[in-house]
């Protein structure tokens, strides 16, 4: 995408683990455009978190990035040093993520930590920086903001800490957020109003948002378009109306529970028992193949590459086309 504000090509990451290397992210390419919504989905395990603490230069010290690029506003992020990305993360680049206690530091007053990612990046005058904490208080739904710029993190609910969260990540109107399973740890009433937050907030700012979740519905209710992971690939890529129309990679089929009757045949896609496996040899294989009811012989034998079925919809499976056929 010649206009995208992040391109991210051909990442692989790798994790030294007692003896075993893990190939946590194997070959992941995508990219958002300005101003879109990108769902990253798949279970726990599928390599979500790594791929994109990875582009932020975040990840354990046992991890490694093998290859890949990740080209964000004309710049590999993967290739500038340390200072450079801390620059850019917070600022250009803002991140929430699933827990907020662990994120907030419990010992400084909420206001104080907004203000101080303003004035660490230098987007503001204290002065400013206060003024703007306020708003952004105020614009997180958060009522009697000079009183509550006063507390401390465990003075406020999960739901409250997390909107805190969103304040900090957005100070300094960053193009980019990142929400890591911003709502996984929240009831569905405080999810719903949390998502909807940073809905407004997509349309009032013009801010991209990668949101990253386990849960299918949320990803196809709040994104443009979703890219659904497993084993440290991506399996399917395309629009939320592609997705709601057509899905067509097994995993997706089974991630969404559809429980389907499969053309004249009447087998059914069910969610399938097992686990996301940890690769601990390079994937040359289709890495669902164990849990897949259309697996072959050459699903265990080839890796399946992502390939185009028009209107930006791309599946990476052998079967894609008797999928499909029997499906839909
Ligand atoms: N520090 C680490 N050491 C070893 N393996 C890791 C480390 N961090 C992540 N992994 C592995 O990488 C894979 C992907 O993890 P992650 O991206 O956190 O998954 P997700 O966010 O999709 O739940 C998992 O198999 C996980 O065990
Ligand atoms: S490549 Fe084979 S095992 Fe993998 S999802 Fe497609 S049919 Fe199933
Ligand atoms: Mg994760």
């Amino acid at each position: 995408m010649a206009d995208a504000l992040l391109t991210v090509e051909n990442l692989a990451v790798e994790f030294q683990r007692n003896r075993d290397r893990i190939y946590a992210v194997n070959g992941v390419s995508f990219s958002i455009a300005p101003g879109e919504a990108l769902g990253i989905v798949g279970e726990s395990g599928s390599g979500k978190s790594v791929t994109l603490l990875s582009v932020l230069g975040l990840i354990a010290e046992n991890g490694r990035i093998t290859s890949g690029s990740a080209v964000f506003q004309g710049r590999d992020l993967l290739k500038l040093r340390r200072r450079e990305l801390e620059e850019i993360r917070g600022r250009d680049i803002g991140m929430i993520f699933q827990n907020p206690m662990t994120s907030l530091n419990p010992v400084m007053r909420v206001g104080d930590q907004i203000m101080e990612v303003m004035l660490t990046h230098h987007v503001a005058s204290p002065k400013e920086a206060y003024r703007r904490t306020i708003e952004l208080l105020e614009e997180m739904g958060i009522p009697e903001p000079e009183v509550r710029f006063r507390n401390y993190p465990h003075e406020f609910s999960g739901g409250m800490r997390q909107r805190i969260m969103i304040a900090i990540a957005i100070a300094c109107n960053p193009q980019l957020l990142i929400a890591d399973e911003p709502t996984t740890a929240l009831d569905v009433t405080v999810q719903m109003q949390i998502l909807s937050l940073l809905r407004d907030l997509r349309q009032t700012k013009g801010m991209a948002v990668a949101l990253i979740t386990h849960d299918f519905g949320v990803a196809a209710n709040f994104c443009d378009r979703l890219i659904v992971m497993y084993a440290g690939s991506v399996v399917e890529v395309a629009s939320r109306a592609e997705f709601i129309r057509r899905p067509m990679h097994p995993y997706t089929l089974a991630l969404k529970e559809s429980i389907i009757e499969v053309g004249h045949r009447h087998r059914e896609v069910r969610a399938i028992p097992g686990m996301a496996p940890v690769l601990t040899s390079p994937p040359n294989f289709c890495a669902f193949a164990d849990r897949c009811p259309f697996a072959i012989d050459r699903c265990r034998n080839e890796r399946p590459q992502l390939r185009s079925f028009g209107n930006g919809h791309g599946v990476a499976c052998h079967r894609a086309e008797e999928v499909l056929e029997l499906v839909h």
